[in-house]
């Protein structure tokens, strides 16, 4: 099949460029201690993790329960789940996929931590646990070393659960286009999280595992890093948010789009917000790389003067966010220029419980 044979808008993978990015990761994480637990949000689909595990990573992380226990359905036998898994409804199932995989989730509150022990108690299951730390994103986390050792402490008196280390995701610095800034601060966590390590140790708490960073902290972090385990999901495929980086990836992920309309001022496509989502970055069409867009549910609107394209022209739009828009569609088309090589399911699109 040829991509011009697609109903669009769909999802296109450029299979040359992602296998490029996958091993320009290899390269990155060259000589250090650090190993890929690529995070399975960028793209719900099972068969490319598979494919991360074939070439390498030791695990995968995930951010939500549904997802892991996608992972754990498709044989994946080592899941992070790099989020708080609190609601008591949840806890059963958690406990189910703990039976049947290395599953490690993220803590930053004793109750929960009780309500896990528990859990895992009532079904056998054994859970590794992160103590997760709050490195400037202000997201969750605990906020003082004192507490990471309490939380490590009480997590050790108890059998079903094991203390692995720390989680410290610093997202608040992924996406700095001031790469100088991002330097500055990437340097003050990797030192801060280095203390905190030695703190815990010091105090008779090993602390088997540092876990955290993302596509735009791979390029930037030193050779002697403590992180562990790097959970990076957009390397693969590249966005407009990361492309103003100048990180080493590049760009593998598309979305192709039909033209619908021609007007002397402008063109529209059949694709909308509802498609290529905006949180963190305008989108861009290659063929039209400084147009002004106007977004719409279902339509973009590209102004450019007196085109050549007719109704029925299909337009290449690289996305902003890959991972909310991967979350849009239900399959992606892994594609070797005009040919579309295989079609992967989404599987856990929309698995946000
Ligand atoms: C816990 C965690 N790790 C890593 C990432 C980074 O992923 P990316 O490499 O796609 O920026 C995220 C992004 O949301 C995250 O929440």
């Amino acid at each position: 099949m040829q991509i011009t044979e697609l109903s669009t808008p769909a999802l296109l993978l450029d299979q040359t460029v992602m296998e490029e990015n996958a091993s320009i990761m290899k390269g990155v994480l060259q000589g250090t201690k650090m190993r890929l637990y690529p995070h399975y949000k960028s793209h719900k689909c099972p068969m490319i993790a598979k494919m991360q595990i074939d070439q390498g990573a030791a695990g995968i992380t995930c951010a939500k329960l549904g997802e892991a226990d996608d992972l754990v359905r498709e044989g994946i036998q080592n899941v992070v789940i790099a989020n708080q898994v609190v609601q008591q409804e949840k806890l059963p199932l958690l406990a189910s996929l703990a039976k049947r995989a290395q599953l490690t989730v993220c803590v930053d509150d004793e109750e929960n931590i009780r309500a896990l022990e528990a859990a895992m108690a009532a079904e056998g299951g054994h859970l590794g646990i992160l103590v997760e730390y709050e490195v400037g994103m202000r997201r969750c986390g605990v906020e003082t070393f004192e507490e990471v050792l309490r939380l490590a402490r009480i997590i050790s008196t108890l059998p079903h659960l094991t203390f692995s280390g720390i989680q410290a995701y610093a997202g608040h610095i992924s996406h700095e286009e001031d790469g100088e800034k991002r330097r500055r601060e990437l340097l003050r966590i990797e030192t801060e999280v280095a203390r905190l390590k030695g703190y815990l140790e010091e105090r008779g708490v090993p602390v088997f595992h540092v876990c955290g960073g993302s596509t735009g902290y791979c390029a930037e972090k030193p050779d002697d890093t403590v992180y562990t385990q790097l959970q990076a999901g957009s390397y693969l495929f590249m966005d407009s948010s990361y492309q103003a980086l100048g990180l080493p990836f590049r760009q593998a992920l598309y979305v192709l789009t039909s033209v619908v309309s021609v007007k002397p001022d402008r063109v529209v496509v059949d694709c909308g917000v509802k498609t290529l989502t905006m949180d963190q970055h305008a989108p861009f069409f290659p063929a039209f790389p400084d147009a002004e867009l106007s977004f719409s549910e279902e339509h973009t609107t590209i102004f450019a003067e007196n085109t050549e394209l007719l109704p029925g022209d299909m337009l290449l739009c690289v996305p902003g966010h890959c991972c909310t828009t991967i979350n849009t569609f239900d399959r992606i088309h892994l594609i070797q220029g005009e040919d579309v090589l295989h079609v992967w399911p989404i599987t856990s699109r929309g698995k946000a419980q």
